[in-house]
């Protein structure tokens, strides 16, 4: 825990979801307790909506809903609040991994209909790797719904981790009536509303008032489940939930700001206040005197009069100061920054400080790279921003031969902000590009003629993973690098990748060559 109060009262965290659970609607209604905005409706999705005849400029301006609203923060009762929004696309969900590096706790949202979706278990991994804190967020309960403890079982299944349910829900859809508050033991009847806090009622489950509120049979049902829930959930542990290893969820409805405050009052008191973080060469603690930070998200300006882009750095120690002189350990040379920005909802305003835990937004003309750390002048490299083997892999050509020089220089600067990821081939020397969705490759050409005015052209590679391989034992490295010459490429680190084009080749090489550990993240 840190002991500055400054860094002790933020809370930095993301809200994930898979598509439609929720996540937009929460943050709004987030912000609505935050003061930030008045009325709900104010925040739009930054979901990109694919149509048929979506041109490429819509995807920009898509983005650009993207970028202003990349951080949002406000002051709630004691605490400074820093959500990082995560891209709705899960074509950019490298993008969300990447921020899940930089908060020290997590949201997660589920479609009380749905349950488990691939996006929360793909997201939940990331979590678990970090061992993020993370709290469920059981949405759309005013809905038909899963029962709830066929829920609790499925999330914890699926998402390999103990829950603790702290709110219980009352029917769901047409017969909803409400969460009754398994911690502050009140009954949260529900209005749907959009915009009014619901209020809530002090009952002892064990009198007739209860029955009263919501009828003999649900008052008996409920009565039986909640002892259920004390004989089946051990207490609400929060040094469990710190470690990772217990998720408490809450039942309530984003649209309808039903069960949001007791989310919001429940997390500001328990998330974690900003966590030290790894450094190569050591843990850096929060309330350290001296500023450090890394690099965890760069944003291309969309507007072209001003091209220049938005590197997002969390700042890890200390205090950030506007004007000051930091060093880019990379560059192993001196910046000094006169507008540094943070984010309020839809506005971006000029900062003078920022303090561990809050995000800065850095101009930037290529200076920075993803992973790049900024100190006073210590060496320090942060570790945690693996990138994930990639799903889909195209060649990409010049199709322009005068512009060489800016493809190379596009593709270059593109990496750099994560949009991608490159490998080369040793065998031929082409350039093979990586990524999770179909999407990037329509941005990186749409991107590329635009602001690089270089032109490409894709061609088909026909690969199912690309793996980083090590061994302690050189001589069966050697042999499995010769016996696939055709497959092996180097990442942009230089380090030695393994293509394979089918997941039965994947597994012979597991099989034959047993010395060799095959990456799916480049972190390990
Ligand atoms: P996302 O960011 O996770 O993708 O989800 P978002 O909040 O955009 O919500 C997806 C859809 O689900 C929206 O409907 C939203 O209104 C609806 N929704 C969110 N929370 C609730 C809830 O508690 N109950 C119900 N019944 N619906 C909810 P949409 O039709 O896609 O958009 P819109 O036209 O309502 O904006």
């Amino acid at each position: 825990m840190a002991t500055n109060p400054e860094i002790e009262r933020r809370r930095t965290f993301a809200i994930v979801a898979h598509p439609d659970a929720g996540k937009t609607s929460l943050t709004e209604k987030f912000l609505l307790f935050g003061g930030q905005i008045q009325v709900a409706g104010a925040v739009k999705s930054n979901k990109i909506k694919k149509t048929a005849t979506s041109d490429w400029m819509d995807i920009e301006k898509q983005r650009g809903i993207s970028v202003t609203t990349s951080v949002m923060e406000f002051d709630y009762k004691d605490y400074k609040v820093n959500i990082l929004d995560t891209p709705g696309h899960q074509d950019f969900a490298e993008d969300t991994y990447r921020t899940l590096t930089a908060v020290d706790s997590v949201i997660i949202v589920v479609d009380g209909a749905k349950g488990v979706e691939t996006q929360t278990r793909k997201l939940m991994e990331v979590c678990r790797m970090r061992n993020t804190p993370v709290i469920i967020f059981v949405n759309k309960m005013d809905r038909e719904a899963k029962d709830p403890f066929d829920l609790m079982d499925e999330l914890e299944a699926e998402l390999a981790i103990h829950v603790r349910p702290l709110t219980w829900p009352i029917e769901s859809g047409p017969r909803f009536k409400g969460v009754y508050n398994l911690y502050e033991h009140n009954l949260n009847l529900f209005q749907p509303s959009k915009q009014v806090v619901t209020e809530k009622v002090e009952v002892d489950i064990h009198t007739a008032e209860l029955d009263n509120r919501i009828g003999k049979d649900l008052a008996d049902k409920l009565r039986g489940e909640l002892e259920l829930i004390e004989g089946v959930y051990p207490e609400f542990n929060v040094d469990e939930y710190l470690k990772g290893a217990v998720a408490p969820v809450f039942f309530g409805s984003a649209l309808n700001n039903f069960g949001v405050e007791e989310l919001l009052n429940t997390f500001v008191e328990i998330a974690p206040s900003p966590r030290p973080v790894k450094a190569e060469e050591r843990e850096v603690m929060p309330d350290e005197p001296k500023f450090t930070g890394f690099i965890f998200k760069i944003t291309a300006n969309i507007d072209p009069n001003h091209r220049s882009c938005i590197a997002f750095c969390k700042v890890c120690s200390g205090k950030f100061s506007r004007g000051v002189p930091y060093y880019h350990v990379r560059h192993d040379k001196t910046l000094r920054f006169s507008s540094p920005t943070q984010f309020m909802a839809q506005r971006k305003t000029t900062v003078d400080e920022a303090w561990a835990g809050d995000i800065i937004g850095l101009p930037d003309n290529g200076t920075f790279k993803i992973g790049d750390t900024l100190t006073e002048g210590e060496h320090l490299h942060f570790r945690g921003l693996p990138s994930f083997s990639p799903e889909m892999f195209k060649y990409i050509e010049n199709a322009d031969p005068m512009k060489q020089k800016q493809l190379a220089k596009g593709i270059d600067q593109l990496m750099d902000e994560g949009v991608a990821q490159l490998f080369v081939n040793q065998f031929n020397g082409r350039k093979i590009i990586g990524t999770v969705g179909q999407l990037q490759f329509e941005v990186i050409q749409y991107r590329l003629e635009h602001e690089y005015n270089a032109k490409c052209r894709w061609e088909p590679v026909s690969l199912y993973k690309a793996c980083w391989i090590e061994s302690d034992d050189p001589q069966e490295l050697e042999a499995f690098k010769k016996r696939k010459y055709q497959y092996m490429a180097k990442d942009r680190e230089g380090r030695d990748v393994f293509l394979a084009d089918s997941g039965y080749v994947l597994q012979m090489a597991q099989t034959d060559f047993k010395h060799i550990r095959f990456h799916f993240t480049s972190e390990f």
